[in-house]
This record gives C-alpha cells, sequence and structure tokens, in this order.
C-alpha cells in the first residue's frame, strides 16, 4: 500500500502529529488535506518540542516532502511564522521541501475578526468555542464562491478587485456585531506584504501528489481536527468547517479515493475535546483532574483546558464506519497509570433501547442518549518504557484487547509516552495489504 491517511478518530488532539511523524520516517510526501491553524500537531524528538499548525507534520524528516492541501484554508502570517521557526531552529531545505496549494483558501483578517466577533457576542448555549482563527468565516467564504484561492497571490490587481467584494459582503455583519469595518488595505495587507516569500511556494498539489502515487512512493495523508468536528459527520453545529474525516483526504488533496490504500484512526486511551458541545462521557472531579494534569491536556494552540472523560468505545465504531478504519493507533496510555478507577462507554441507552454505536443525533435533548459504562481493572505501573506488548501489565493489555473487542478494528501501534520512541509499533500500515 502506497498511501495512508492519518485521521483524528475522536474530538481532535489525538496525537496525529507524533503518529504522522513516526510513519513518515518511510514516507515521500506528506499532504495535510484540511482545517487551518485550528491545528495544533505536537512533535517529540529528543528535547525538542515544537507545534506545527499549518506545515504537515512530515516537516522534521529531511528527505519527506510536505504539501498544505487544497482544501485547507491559510494564515498566510501563521504559515510564514512556522517556516521561520522551524529553519531558526536548524531544520533544512524546508522551503524546498514545501508546497502550497494554489488552490487552498486564504485566511483574510476580516475573517478572524468575524470569528472573534461571533464568539464574544455568542448566547452562552449558542457558543462554538472556536479557536479564532478565522477558520468558519474562511470555509463560508468558500462556500458562497467568495473566498480567495492562494494563486491570486500572483495577482494583486484581482486580488483586489475580489477582496473588495468580499469586504463588502461582511461590512453588514461586520456592522450588525458591533465591529469595525476594516479599509482594503488593511485587509489586503498581509497578503500583499507574504507574496514575495508565498508565490514561489505555490503549486498544483493534486497534480504532485497524484504523480508521487503513480511512482508508487509512500504518501501519507495528515487529517487535522477529529471525526466528531467533521461538518458533516461531527456533533453538528458544535464542530468546525472542513471535512476533517478519511474522505476529505480525496477532495482535500485533490485525488480519487480509489488512490487512498489504509486509513489509520488516531485514538487516545481516553477523551477529550476543547470547546463547546456534547460530551456524553465527560469527567468532573479527581479522575477527569487526573487525566487533565498527567496527561497535559491544555490546548496546543489557545492553552485552554480540554474537557476530559472516559473512552467512548461506541464513537470509536462510529469513527471506524464513517471513515473506514483499517487499524486503529491508541496514544496516551500511560496517562491511565495510577487513576483510581477505570470505565470506558460500551453501549449507549436511547428511549429506543441499548445501541452500540453513538447516537450520534440524540446526544442531547429530551430522550438523550445516556452512556453505558463498564469498570474494568487498573494498573500502576509506569508504562513510558514499555517498547512491546508483553511489556505492559496485564491490566493495560486487556484494556486495549476490550477496545479492539469492542470497536472491531486492529491496533497497528500503541504510545505509550510523546516522544518519538515512546512507542510499541505492531504492524506498518504501509506494509499491510
Ligand atoms: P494532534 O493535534 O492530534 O496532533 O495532538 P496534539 O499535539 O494537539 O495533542 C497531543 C498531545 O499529547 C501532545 O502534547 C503530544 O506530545 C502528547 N502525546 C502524544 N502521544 C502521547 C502519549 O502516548 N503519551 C503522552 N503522555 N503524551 C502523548
Ligand atoms: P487538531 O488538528 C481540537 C475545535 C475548536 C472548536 C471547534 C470549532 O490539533 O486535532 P474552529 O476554530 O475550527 O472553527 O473551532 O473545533 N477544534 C479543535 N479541537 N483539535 C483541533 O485540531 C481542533 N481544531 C478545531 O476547539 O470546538
Ligand atoms: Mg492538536
Amino acid at each position: 500500500m502506497s498511501s495512508v491517511v492519518i485521521v483524528g478518530a475522536q474530538w481532535g488532539d489525538e496525537g496525529k502529529g507524533k503518529i504522522v511523524d513516526i510513519y513518515t520516517e518511510f514516507a515521500e510526501l506528506v499532504v495535510r488535506y484540511a482545517g487551518g491553524p485550528n491545528a495544533g500537531h505536537t512533535l517529540v524528538i529528543g528535547d525538542e518540542k515544537l507545534v506545527v499548525r499549518l506545515v504537515p507534520s512530515g516537516i522534521l524528516r529531511p528527505n519527506t516532502r510536505c504539501v498544505l492541501g487544497q482544501g485547507m484554508v491559510v494564515d498566510v502570517d501563521v504559515l510564514l511564522g512556522e517556516i521561520d521557526e522551524l529553519t531558526r531552529r536548524g531544520h533544512t531545505s524546508v522551503t524546498e521541501r514545501l508546497v502550497v496549494s494554489d488552490r487552498a483558501h486564504l485566511i483574510m483578517p476580516y475573517h478572524i475578526l468575524v470569528d472573534t466577533l461571533r464568539e464574544a457576542g455568542a448566547r452562552a448555549d449558542q457558543a462554538i468555542g472556536t479557536t479564532k482563527k478565522g477558520i468558519g468565516p474562511a470555509y463560508e467564504d468558500k462556500a458562497r464562491r467568495l473566498g480567495l484561492h492562494l494563486g491570486l497571490l500572483r495577482s494583486p490587481d484581482v486580488l483586489r478587485e475580489k477582496v473588495a467584494l468580499a469586504l463588502e459582503a461582511w461590512r453588514p455583519i461586520i456592522e450588525a456585531l458591533g465591529g469595525e469595518q476594516p479599509s482594503l488595505e488593511e485587509a489586503l495587507a498581509p497578503a500583499l506584504s507574504a507574496r514575495d516569500r508565498l508565490v514561489p511556494l505555490l503549486g498544483d498539489a493534486s497534480h504532485i501528489t497524484h504523480e508521487a502515487l503513480t511512482r508508487g512512493v509512500r504518501v501519507m495523508f495528515e487529517g487535522a481536527q477529529g471525526t466528531l468536528l467533521d461538518v458533516d459527520h461531527g456533533t453538528y453545529p458544535f464542530v468546525t468547517s472542513s471535512s476533517a474525516v478519511a474522505g476529505g483526504a480525496a477532495t482535500g488533496a485533490g485525488i480519487g479515493p480509489s488512490r487512498i490504500g489504509k486509513v489509520v484512526g488516531i485514538t487516545k486511551a481516553y477523551t477529550t475535546r476543547v470547546g463547546a458541545g456534547p460530551f456524553p462521557t465527560e469527567l468532573e472531579g479527581a479522575s477527569g483532574d487526573h487525566l487533565r494534569h498527567v496527561g497535559a491536556e491544555f490546548g496546543s494552540v489557545t492553552g485552554r483546558p480540554r474537557r476530559t472523560g472516559w473512552l467512548d468505545l461506541p464513537a470509536l465504531r462510529y469513527a471506524a464506519r464513517v471513515n473506514g478504519l483499517d487499524a486503529l493507533a491508541i496514544t496516551k496510555l500511560d496517562v491511565l497509570t495510577g487513576l483510581p478507577e477505570l470505565k470506558v462507554c460500551v453501549a449507549y441507552d436511547t428511549p429506543d433501547g441499548r445501541v452500540a454505536d453513538l447516537p450520534i443525533d440524540r446526544l442531547t435533548g429530551p430522550g438523550a442518549a445516556t452512556p453505558v459504562l463498564e469498570a474494568l481493572p487498573t494498573w500502576t505501573e509506569d508504562l513510558s518504557q514499555a517498547r512491546s506488548l508483553a511489556e505492559l501489565p496485564e491490566a493495560a493489555r486487556g484494556y486495549l484487547k476490550r477496545l479492539e473487542q469492542a470497536v472491531e478494528v486492529p491496533l497497528c501501534l500503541v504510545s505509550v509516552g510523546p516522544g518519538r520512541h515512546q512507542t510499541i509499533t505492531l504492524q506498518d500500515p504501509f506494509d499491510a495489504r
């Protein structure tokens, strides 16, 4: 199999960055296919820790080319800042290895303004808890055909005309939200000043990806966010605005679904969510605090404390279905060490009876489904040095078995710490037939 999609199976922050970095040891091309700088993918190599938001997580592999696909929305200042930081840290030939789709969309200052004003002005029960990076408004402009391809950076006069049109469309909204309408020059400034550096990076991402797939080299599609944040399949409206699921890799990278080899879902050993919206297995109290503090569950983009809860097996079954998961990688198993109690959600009770899959539209309101929890044996041993399943305590192995049995998807990797080597690899998805 020469292509693998890495997709978040929960509400994001599952550890996709770490897993992409591991598997790209053997990949020639890594393509991010959705989202923008709302993502924060953490890479820990030795003493170095780096969080990438737009640049694909394959960038630390010196021979890997990285592509920002056309399904993405790009904030030029964030992208240039990331390139500078990577270069400052001594990573070589970053710009030579980076291609930005000229059909990805620009995040403009007015997108960030509207995102921020909406969140500030929303009723408490309606705020999404976005990252305020302009993601929603940028995808809105794309869908209503007022968006701006990055390719427009090549034609500043056309860009100016299109920005003027978009600004007029946003004017009544900005006014109604009590904001100050930016001038045309203010709106254009970041894009115009980034032109000289970004135009040389622009390219046909679909063509590059297609060509690599045809040569049979290993191509990794890097998902951002997670299944339950997907605009179609997530806990709508408490979702992001892009196609985070594996199917999004086809449209977001510009290839046909037949070119996707394997799909690997990433899940934590428990669940987290940052931002508002339903979270049936959410914990309050000592166990929730344990997960937050031992797991360092604070947003890598916004620093917000993440909400924490038990592992939701029906949600993983749902993720397995909507993504077509071939395998699951589980991260942060080490964080469960020392918990006084350990539970997993194994089913949901609904007014129509017990169900094994997440009832995605019945998580709130009258007759909301309630999670059925099962207690499992705990352990106290440190797992961070384990490099094989045999080195794990029996209770931890039992936990993994319970997961595999309920989700009916095989595990391909178990992560026991943030570092590259704190990993138990069970199967290389590129080799799997
Ligand atoms: P992503 O958005 O899916 O790439 O995930 P994030 O980087 O936002 O969040 C995952 C966090 O967990 C990061 O701080 C990682 O360094 C860390 N992490 C990843 N795998 C493990 C693991 O197995 N154990 C522990 N303790 N931390 C991990
Ligand atoms: P990675 O790729 C976790 C959440 C936000 C909010 C909702 C909508 O690091 O896993 P947006 O700014 O996208 O309009 O916010 O989606 N969110 C994420 N949560 N990880 C992410 O990315 C996220 N990207 C967006 O917190 O609830
Ligand atoms: Mg993240």
